[in-house]
């Protein structure tokens, strides 16, 4: 096995969904709040054009890009919902937003390359950037500030070495939506620095409290000549079996990001691209239901999470996440055994409650557990009271 595969890190998401479906299969009634894919089904006019995608043929290899008529929806939606302007020809579209942004990785960084990112983070980011041979600088953003980018932090990581850094807001796994003010002043770093911006907004929908979700690649041309904005239809449009994903950026980075996708799985798949169409441009009141029903299981979850004790967790307005802090929790003894990490706090939950999260190592925050509220109101209120219940008998 070859070095780069021996140096990845199990995905510790992955090995809980196994362990999950483990217990489930034993007959045991576990409540997953580890799932990061919405518990809604596809859209039912999205699935209609799926259907006649078939019906009617449209089961070829296209474009590797993506079909024109895909990319010109996309820059239709991006210019209306996020106020940046591309031509089809600045336009890829991947396998799930995942392929997107190990494109841009793989064609933006090399070895000897640094890239920034901030954490907690998404489990994926540092297996790629270490899959392009370059360097992941960590900079820790901090719950008190409700896991808001540190431009400070940032200023300081930066070297002659950074080449880009990897954004993702609304955020997985914090929920944190960043600011205005913080993106512009990262915009403006990024060109006097002359790194890219990889800005994954794949949860762009899903905000809430009022809160605005913004494309740093809006504020200005110069900003837009070095981000690659990347988006998908998995969490908006509840299309992660579909797997289709998006990237826009200067023409040239899209050129290389497709000649890589050309030698690795040619073009995304033909049916979910005629779908994709309708997602954009068919009625949107199914994306708006969703997000209520988000919103309303992330206000209960805060105020239940908030009133346990040895539980503190922050305010979160994106995605459909939370973060916990449960590092009272360490010390404390559970079947004689002390709990000494977030795995252990998640291992406990699991065994004792029966309910499923994700420790916080996974995403480098080991003093929290995220809870994802891809569930109904129903279980998750369930969950909460055998949280509780389980949390009372630790000493
Ligand atoms: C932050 C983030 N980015 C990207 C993705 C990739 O999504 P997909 O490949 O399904 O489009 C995910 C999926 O969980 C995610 O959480």
């Amino acid at each position: 096995m070859t070095k780069r595969v021996k140096n990845m890190k199990p995905s510790a998401t992955v090995e809980l969904t196994a362990k999950v479906l483990d217990l489930k299969r034993q007959g045991v009634d576990v409540i997953a709040l580890n799932v990061g894919e919405p518990d809604f089904n596809t859209p039912e006019n999205v699935c209609r054009i799926g259907k006649k995608a078939i019906d009617e043929g449209f089961t070829k290899y296209t474009t590797v890009s993506g079909t024109v008529e895909l990319r010109e929806a996309i820059c239709k939606k991006l210019l209306e919902d996020n106020k940046i302007k591309y031509s089809p020809k600045e336009i890829i579209v991947s396998t799930g937003g995942k392929q997107v942004l190990i494109n841009a990785v793989l064609a933006l960084c090399e070895e000897g390359d640094e890239v920034l990112l901030p954490t907690p983070c998404w489990v994926s980011y540092i297996e790629m950037i270490k899959l392009a041979g370059s360097k992941p600088v960590l900079i820790k953003t901090e719950e008190e500030d409700e896991f808001q980018l540190n431009i400070q932090k940032i200023k300081e990581a930066i070297t002659d070495k950074t080449k880009a850094i990897i954004i993702n807001t609304p955020n997985n796994p914090t929920g944190a939506v960043y600011t205005e003010e913080t993106l512009r002043e990262l915009g403006q770093l990024a060109v006097k620095h002359d790194f890219y911006i990889i800005s994954d907004e794949i949860y762009e929908k899903l905000v809430y409290d009022g809160c605005k979700h913004i494309s740093i690649a809006s504020f200005s041309s110069e900003i837009k000549e070095k981000t690659i904005v990347v988006n998908g239809f998995s969490k908006a449009y509840a299309m992660t079996g579909w797997r289709l994903g998006y990237g826009a950026g200067p023409a040239e980075v899209i050129k290389g990001m497709t000649s890589l996708q050309g030698h690795m799985t040619t073009s995304a798949n033909s049916i979910s691209q005629m779908a994709a169409v309708e997602a954009l441009e068919g009625p949107k009141e199914s994306i708006d239901y969703m997000r209520t029903q988000y919103d309303k299981r992330r206000k209960y979850l805060l105020d239940r999470l908030n009133k346990m004790k040895d539980i503190r967790c922050s305010q979160a307005r994106g995605a459909f996440y939370l973060m916990p802090n449960i590092s009272s929790l360490f010390g404390k003894s559970y079947k004689g055994e002390i709990i000494k990490d977030s795995k252990d706090v998640a291992n406990f939950l699991l065994d004792k409650a029966h309910i499923a999260v994700v420790p916080g190592e996974a995403f480098e925050a080991p003093e929290n557990v995220r809870i994802s509220y891809s569930n109904s109101l129903e279980k998750i209120k369930e969950a909460m009271d055998r949280m509780e219940k389980a949390l009372s008998i630790l000493k």
